[in-house]
């Protein structure tokens, strides 16, 4: 008797193990919008890339900037990263607007950034001062198909 049941345990264990449903996944905080992901960290890290090099005139002639510190090269070699992963980000569960032209544009940016790490990785003020079009062109390029609600800004997919 006892091995009867056993068997009848056994099988029922196989019956519930079937009807399991699949796993639910890591379990991800989705709590941040598309646009909370651009206003809170895209943007900022875009600027701190943006802001890193630079050259303005005044009163007292040219003033050029590139990052001197250590500190101030892990900045830029943050934002960086921070610009890449956030390309995953946009492309996790329904941020993602589609899965074609929206992780196109998502990995436009991740790859633009890359060229930015690379850079900071180097310490090459040169190649961060040029990754910042490449970055700026792969934030806009996604910008005109998908921010809409912006009139300024962008227009409604077809
Ligand atoms: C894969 C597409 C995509 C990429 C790449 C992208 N954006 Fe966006 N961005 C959007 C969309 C869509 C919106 C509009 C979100 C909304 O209003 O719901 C937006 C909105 C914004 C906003 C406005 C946020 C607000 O407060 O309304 C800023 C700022 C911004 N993006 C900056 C950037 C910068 C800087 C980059 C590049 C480094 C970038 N974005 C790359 C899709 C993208």
């Amino acid at each position: 008797m006892r091995t009867i049941c056993g068997l009848v345990m056994a099988a029922a264990l196989l019956i519930t193990g079937c009807a399991a449903e699949e796993p639910a996944g890591p379990p991800f905080d989705m709590r941040h919008t598309t646009r909370d992901l651009m206003a809170g960290m895209i943007d900022a890290s875009a600027d701190a890339l943006w802001d890193a090099v630079g050259t303005i005139w005044d009163e007292n002639g040219e003033n050029y900037w590139e990052p001197e510190t250590d500190e101030d090269w892990l900045q830029v070699t943050g934002a960086a990263m921070t610009l890449i992963e956030s390309g995953n980000l946009l492309m996790l569960g329904s941020r993602a607007r589609d899965t074609e032209q929206w992780y196109r544009y998502s990995q436009d940016m991740i790859d633009a950034a890359a060229v930015a790490l690379e850079a900071a990785e180097a310490r090459d003020p040169d190649r961060i001062f040029d990754s910042g079009e490449v970055v700026y062109n792969s934030c806009n390029n996604c910008h005109n198909t998908y921010w809409i609600g912006d009139e300024q800004r962008g227009r409604t997919i077809p």
